[in-house]
């Protein structure tokens, strides 16, 4: 069965982030905005992010009229309100009156009454008053029909050093470790005579503070995020004491390491990620697409299959990237499919009208300064607006992954956090992203998932740099793999246990290294500009011949896998560079150093085959020609997706028809420059 996200609103929403707190002294803005709307086909806004100030503009003076007014003004036009609860930005009575709610940074200075994003979220005082603020948006809006969605505060991020967070991370850490012996051993603090005697001594990480121990520094990462998500818990309580049982979500950011975001899996009910690709930027728009789709699965993998929202995206440009360029004709609509292509529900904007003051004043937006509806912008957001309105078939349905890369982000910041074997730059996100594109050049579905993520339903795992283990995520993949499951690991796997501790005995730890049958040495680490090669064993698995690597390389030894490459450079020519081994019904693959893309292509093309994961289309693809599926009910949905400037073709061997022509399609098939099909076939 397919569910759409909001029951109320069950069509592909389109909208954005509308600030009418901006314009109460213009009514007529006010009501061109619901005429534009109209207009551009939006049906869902996100409203009262940062309304504070105009909702309670002293201390106890409420005035949500205008609020109202403006939820029940768009349900009538037939469009539906995200309603956010407006924690992303103090009131400068509130921040002056009670000085703990400010922020204090990591050079123990704290904020003055300033900007958004940075109050403390373990004061008392600001959850307080949070949860009255709240309590009372849900009493008052959170059952008036227009409204379909809570937007919990904006893009939760950042760290608070104040004495009251700092009290925190000192219970927390009495929590997790019950006695200070404990933590001395699991934090290695006898090194550098570091020893705590009592959990009082411990401070977070100041700037002029403790930074060698790392697993204080990851467990202080562990609470930011425990305690963010603390936060957002007790927001979710009083929006649910205040009456409303709505979908929460909150705004994530495009591969943020501020947050561990799949901590906060149980707590939102659906999730959503603001989108800022730099498109025809410094890196070719094929390569974006890429990235973009790798957060795409990644969000929406928080919760598997189910839909996400796309909560921002800019209709024309930024105002805070290095440089801030147009999107080029075609790539507006495509950047918007290509989210709906990765399972979005809806397409919203950042931001609706461009403000005429302060720091966003120049930011894209649907309607600009000329307040004009005939501009290449709103016409652009017009086409998307038909588009989706025509898609109602897709709303709800799912993207079925058989297939996952781990990119976890406790091990992303315990490999950023260590010290060696390469500095210069260890590429943990680039990586995993290398390996996730061969998969995603192919149409295979992917969802990006962390380590504690269940396994079950996936043909192929791929596991790059699992240097951290933790979750039981060895005896998960030993399990899986034993199951008939094609697991892929590589270099710097099962180095550390969860905090940061270097097994002891055979690498990969925790049992890894039998399961992929070989065991680790050391590591070579090259600089920018050397490289090693390694030569395929055979032409069975590889196409080529030899394929080059860089980076990290590691000196390995079969202990029961199979050698299909070796390196072909420096002391250790010769010897093991990839490795397979049988285990259980499965196969685990072992790639010894960091490899390029031509290498990923020919490797996964065969792997993928193996594990019994076919390819959406058997056609080979010209290059920049992407295929994303979505799986409704007995049918399949094909985004057929142009990244190049020019117009693409190929020759499509079945018959398909055009879900938004219904016509059928076959033969030669043309592309615009980024133009985008859908097609469809019966599954
Ligand atoms: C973020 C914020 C928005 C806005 C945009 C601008 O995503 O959530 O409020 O500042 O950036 O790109
Ligand atoms: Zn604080």
């Amino acid at each position: 069965m397919q569910h759409p996200l909001f029951p109320a609103m069950p069509h592909m929403g389109h909208g954005g982030d509308y600030n009418p707190d901006q314009w109460l002294d213009r009514p007529d803005i006010l009501e061109q905005d619901i005429e534009y709307m109209k207009k551009s086909h939006v049906n869902c806004v996100s409203l009262g992010i940062f309304a504070w100030s105009v909702l309670e503009p002293r201390e106890g003076e409420y005035h949500f009229e205008w609020l109202e007014q403006t939820v029940e003004r768009l349900y009538q036009n037939g469009i539906y309100t995200m309603l956010a609860t407006p924690s992303g930005a103090i009131p400068i009575w509130l921040a002056r009156k009670y000085p703990e709610v400010r922020r204090v940074g990591r050079n123990e200075v704290r904020d003055e009454p300033n900007g958004r994003h940075n109050h403390c979220y373990t004061s008392p005082i600001y959850r307080g008053k949070v949860y009255q603020m709240n309590k009372m948006l849900s009493e008052r809006l959170g059952k008036h029909p227009g409204v379909i969605a809570w937007h919990i505060s904006n893009e939760y991020g950042g760290e608070c050093y104040c004495p009251l967070c700092v009290a925190a991370f000192r219970d927390w850490l009495r929590e997790k470790y019950g006695t200070i012996d404990k933590l001395n051993a699991a934090w290695w603090t006898t090194f550098w005579s570091r020893r705590y005697a009592d959990f009082e001594e411990i401070d977070p990480p100041y700037a002029q503070g403790e930074h060698c121990v790392h697993a204080l520094a990851l467990d202080w990462k562990r609470f930011v995020t425990y305690q963010t998500n603390d936060f957002v818990l007790h927001e979710k309580e009083a929006i649910r004491v205040g009456g409303s049982e709505l979908p929460v979500t909150i705004n994530m950011m495009n591969a943020f390491d501020g947050l561990n975001y799949f901590k906060f899996k149980d707590t939102v009910d659906f999730t959503s990620w603001d989108a800022y690709p730099t498109w025809h930027g410094e890196t070719d728009d094929l390569s974006t697409a890429c990235r973009t789709a790798f957060v795409h699965d990644w969000i929406r993998a928080i919760k598997r299959e189910q839909p996400f929202v796309l909560m921002e995206s800019t209709p024309s440009m930024t105002n805070w990237q290095r440089v801030s360029k147009l999107k080029r004709p075609g790539m507006h609509m495509l950047a918007c499919m290509q989210a709906v292509a990765h399972g979005a529900d809806s397409v919203q904007y950042f931001q609706w009208r461009k403000g005429r003051g302060s720091f966003e004043k120049f930011h894209g937006a649907v309607v600009s300064h000329d307040c004009r509806s005939d501009t290449r912008v709103f016409q652009d957001v017009q086409s998307v607006g038909e588009r989706l309105a025509a898609l109602d078939e897709i709303c709800g349905s799912r993207v079925k992954a058989q297939a996952a890369v781990i990119f976890d982000t406790e091990n992303r910041w315990a490999i950023d956090g260590a010290a060696g074997p390469r500095n210069c730059g260890k590429h943990y996100l680039e990586t995993c992203m290398q390996h996730y594109r061969a998969l995603w050049e192919m149409g295979i579905s992917t969802d990006v998932i962390d380590m504690e993520c269940d396994l079950s339903g996936y043909k192929l795992v791929v596991a790059p740099m699992l240097y951290l283990l933790r979750g039981g995520i060895a005896e998960k993949l030993r399990r899986f793999v034993a199951q008939g499951g094609t697991l892929v690991g590589t270099y710097w796997s099962g180095v550390v246990d969860e905090n940061d501790l270097c097994f002891l005995g055979d690498c990969p730890g925790d049992g890894l290294a039998a399961l992929y049958g070989i065991r680790a040495e050391e590591i070579d680490a090259l600089y920018d500009g050397e490289f090693n090669h390694m030569e395929a064993c055979s032409r069975h698995l590889l196409k080529h011949e030899r394929y080059k690597l860089t980076e990290l390389c590691e000196r390995i030894h079969p202990e029961g896998a199979k050698v299909l490459a070796r390196y072909m450079d420096d002391f250790y020519a010769g010897e093991p560079a990839l490795t397979v081994n049988r285990f259980g019904e499965g196969r685990a693959y072992y790639l010894a150093a960091k490899a390029g893309m031509k290498f990923y292509r020919d490797f996964y093309c065969s792997v993928a085959e193996q594990a019994g994961i076919s390819c959406p289309l058997s056609e080979e693809l010209p290059e920049g020609i992407v295929v994303s599926v979505r799986q409704g009910e007995g049918k399949d949905y094909l985004f057929i997706q142009n990244w190049n400037a020019q117009p693409a073709s190929f020759e499509l061997k079945e018959t398909l028809s055009d879900l938004e022509t219904g016509k059928p399609v076959h033969g030669k098939l043309t592309l615009d420059a980024y133009g985008i099909q859908i097609l469809m076939r019966e599954r």
